[in-house]
């Protein structure tokens, strides 16, 4: 089955209630929350609280949190805290990435690692017992509305290939064009913000996603 994960970045912010209610009416339940700090990327977004406000509003939309942040161990707490359901870091952050993937499953989430355009997928490979969730970035995270890069998809069958069978999540300029081929490369999960939450009409986008499962 191939799940949407539309990006909150692309939403429509002072109307974000309503945005999420369209979001879950056309049978969407997962929401891609992107936490940017302005030092692993150049840009600002969203921190915990929002997470919690959207948590209580929507208790049975499932929060997939990609922190784009530098030391994001600090912050696993607070994401469980705020009902994140996974919480995916990047690897090119971390020190000690196996301790960090520990302390997120001790917080009762589920496990995720995230890697850039320019990092290889064998980088992973230590860590693939430990992970329920892989993100490839196909643009140089920080910003939404950004071209989609076909050639990360190699990593996505080399991950399958090592015999990863967690969810493998695609994120960046990925839309109703190239989803397709993102799905028979063997990812399962699409992040969709500029071509969700700016499409004419989302529930059309959403129907054609479930459609190519
Ligand atoms: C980029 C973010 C993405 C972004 C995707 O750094 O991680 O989740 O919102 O937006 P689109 O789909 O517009 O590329
Ligand atoms: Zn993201």
């Amino acid at each position: 089955m191939i799940k949407l994960a539309p990006s909150l970045l692309a939403a429509d912010l002072m109307h974000l209630g309503d945005e999420i209610a369209g979001m879950m009416k056309n049978g969407v339940k997962t929401l891609h929350f992107d936490v940017m700090d302005a030092h692993f990327v150049p840009n600002l977004s969203f921190g915990p609280g929002l997470c919690q406000a959207v948590h209580g509003a929507f208790p049975e939309c499932t929060l997939d949190v990609h922190l784009m942040m530098d030391q994001p161990e600090a912050y696993i707490d607070a994401f469980a805290k705020a009902g994140a359901n996974t919480l995916t870091m990047h690897l090119e952050v971390l020190s000690d990435p196996a301790s960090a993937l520990e302390k997120i499953r001790k917080a009762g989430m589920r496990c995720g690692l995230s890697v850039k355009p320019g990092t290889p997928a064998e980088l992973l490979l230590p860590y693939l017992d430990q992970l329920d969730h892989i993100l490839i970035m196909t643009v140089e995270p920080g910003f939404g509305g950004q071209k989609f890069m076909p050639d990360q998809m190699e990593k996505i069958r080399f991950l399958r290939q090592a015999g990863f069978s967690g969810d493998i999540a695609v994120d960046g300029g990925v839309n109703a064009e190239n989803a397709a081929m993102v799905a028979d490369a063997g990812a399962n999960m699409l992040v969709m913000g500029t071509a969700y939450f700016k499409a004419d009409d989302p529930a059309k986008v959403a129907k054609l996603i479930e459609e190519l499962s």
